[in-house]
């Protein structure tokens, strides 16, 4: 996820552009850059560093222009350097781009390119729209027939906008990544979300995917794909914008937790080719040579991931266990160059994690990362790494990361199995990947449904909260209950439903609601572990498919689309991140800054 920011003014766009990306500041921090423009000479300048680096240097040496286009950036294709930051111009600096998305076939186009005496200065995707633009305005094309005509080679979800040498007008275009455009009465934006403009204007254009718009000094203009000017409805926003960061959201987790249908596409995108082939184009899958067992380390919401995929590759036969980073010396056992050891933490710097790899590397193991945060400290210091791509998260409960860690994961957990000669592949693999492929849809239809903000109006008053699961839903059991004691201050509790008997059944009463998932591959044993504690009266709040037989033993049911059962889980995890978010929001607790808790724990 990355922010864009354009702006056309009456006199300077420059203070327009910056205040823009630091409203965005929250879409990505690791680079920031403008370019601006009178109509004639293009100036640039970006830098690898937060905003606030920028704007110092800016103050320094300042540029000045009209019409301007800005960006903050968080990684996924090439680290946070100088040159990969944007904007990014071609060989002839004729134009300038900043982009939001994933150009997929970057690679195809770069190649292209380069066979036509191209030369490319950084390792992004989004250089290629420059150079593309630039051969064709060689080819004799206009400035606008040259965008459009840009836009139109680049598959993937983008967003783009671009300014040239001696033109004053913006050009932008909106495809499967967010662009709205802000009017305020003769200047213009047009930003990736509405908080960017919004101390100068309410008044703002929502565009359609395909939409090219052209900025000049004295209108508009919305193309459609075909070239066709477009209308598209005015309307006003009425959000407070101090609060703007969050949308239309009182609290950015449950803004995380909306936008969990964008980062899984992001998470997804590419991952999985036509011929249903996982791709993980950062890997080099020479690290799994000879690999006999997997360990995993992790902390809080990235260990419940690793346990997750762990149980995914003990299905295919692999030996895989997932530790407590803060564990693994005492618990590893012996490791060897054959132990491949993958760090699982979101923003790469969690300090038990990054001494389990630490420890994994200096016994010999090779080591892969899977982070949220390119350059992060477990990133440059595993063998190699794989990202997850859920952009940046604020709230201190992890939410989009760890449904992005989760199928992440699920991902790789089949791709180590088809490189393992000790391994089995799944027969249903192709179901697998396709009910992946389709997790932003499901998730969405659970978010629309609703049911978690009603439910929890009825929870208030218990001692306690139990969840139990068993196999590939076990984990989330564990998740949904450190959801729900981070964010409740409530007594909350994760066990293997199995394991209700043998201790915790003690602890149910009348007063201890049990979320049962009935998800996953073995539902009929947890109805019966379910019944066991309705027994002893407490009610039993299901989780699971409109067809799965949980729901007739059910005190309250929250329903998931029908899926493949190793989905499941998955998506009655959404269901918990609500019911955790509804439950603490009634009981006025502070949501995305729980007490006594951080979002990354640096000590160990
Ligand atoms: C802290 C956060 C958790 C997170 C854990 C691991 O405890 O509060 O939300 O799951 O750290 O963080 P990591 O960045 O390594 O995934």
């Amino acid at each position: 996820m990355c922010g864009i920011i354009a702006h056309l003014a009456t006199d300077d766009a420059v203070n327009g552009l910056i205040e823009g990306l630091d409203r965005l500041e929250y879409r990505g921090y690791d680079s920031a850059g403008i370019a601006v423009s009178d109509g004639s000479d293009l100036s640039v300048y970006k830098r690898a560093g937060e905003i606030s680096d920028l704007k110092s240097d800016l103050s320094a040496a300042p540029l000045t222009g009209k019409i301007g286009i800005g960006h903050t950036r968080w990684s996924t294709h090439g680290p946070p350097t100088d040159e990969n930051a944007h904007p990014h111009t071609g060989d002839r600096e004729r134009v300038a781009v900043v982009h939001n998305g994933v150009v997929e076939n970057h690679r195809r186009l770069r190649k292209q390119l380069r066979a036509d005496g191209h030369e490319f200065t950084s390792e992004t995707d989004t250089e290629v729209i420059p150079h593309l633009i630039e051969e064709y305005l060689e080819a004799g094309d206009s400035p606008e027939m040259a965008f459009r005509r840009t836009v139109d080679d680049l598959e993937g979800g983008n967003a783009v906008a671009a300014v040239f040498e001696d033109e004053a007008r913006i050009f932008a275009s909106r495809d499967g990544s967010p662009l709205v455009v802000g009017i305020d009465d003769d200047e213009y934006y047009l930003a990736s979300d509405v908080p960017a403009f919004l101390e100068h204007t309410s008044d703002v254009i929502y565009l359609e995917d395909g939409d090219v718009v052209i900025v000049e000094p004295d209108q508009l203009r919305i193309l459609d794909p075909d070239g066709s000017s477009v209308k598209r409805s005015h309307e006003t926003v009425d959000w407070d914008p101090e609060e703007a960061g969050k949308g239309a959201f009182n609290h950015y987790m449950l803004k995380e937790i909306n936008e969990q249908p964008t980062s899984l596409t992001n998470t997804v995108r590419g991952r999985i080719d036509a011929e249903q082939e996982i791709v993980f184009e950062e890997l080099d899958t020479g690290i799994f040579d000879g690999i006999e067992e997997v360990h995993f380390v992790g902390c809080g919401t990235s260990h419940h991931a690793s346990l997750y995929s762990a149980r995914l590759m003990s299905r295919a036969g692999i030996c895989a266990r997932a530790f407590r980073a803060s564990e693994y010396v005492e618990t590893s056992g012996p490791i060897s160059e054959k132990t491949l050891v993958i760090a699982v933490t979101q923003s790469g710097e969690t300090a038990d994690t990054l001494a389990a790899l630490r420890e994994a590397t200096n016994r010999g193991a090779p080591t892969l990362a899977v982070t949220n945060v390119m350059e992060s400290t477990a990133a440059r210091e595993a063998d190699e790494t794989v990202f997850i791509r859920a952009g940046p998260e604020i709230g201190v409960a992890a939410t989009k990361t760890f449904t992005s860690q989760a199928v992440t994961l699920a991902l790789l957990s089949q791709k180590i199995a088809g490189e393992l000669p000790q391994a089995t592949l799944r027969e249903d693999l192709p179901e697998l990947l396709e009910a992946l492929a389709r997790i932003p849809e499901d998730v969405q239809q659970v978010i629309d449904q609703n049911q978690a903000a009603e439910l929890a109006r009825d929870l208030l008053t218990y001692d306690a909260y139990f969840f139990i699961g068993r196999g590939s839903s076990l984990p989330v059991a564990l998740e949904g209950a450190l959801k729900f004691k981070e964010i409740t201050y409530e007594h909350a509790e994760g066990f293997a439903s199995g394991q209700l008997k043998h201790g915790p059944l003690a602890l149910v009463t009348p007063n201890t609601p049990v979320f049962s998932l009935f998800t996953g591959e073995e539902i009929e044993k947890t109805i019966t572990n379910a019944k066991e504690a309705q027994t002893r009266g407490a009610d039993i709040i299901g989780i699971g498919s409109a067809d799965s037989p949980g729901q007739s033993v059910s005190d309250a049911y929250l329903e998931i689309p029908a899926t493949h059962p190793v989905c499941e889980s998955l998506l009655a995890n959404v269901q918990l991140q609500l019911i955790s978010y509804h439950t603490a929001d009634l009981l006025g607790r502070s949501i995305d800054k729980p007490r006594n808790l951080a979002k990354s724990v640096t000590v160990g």
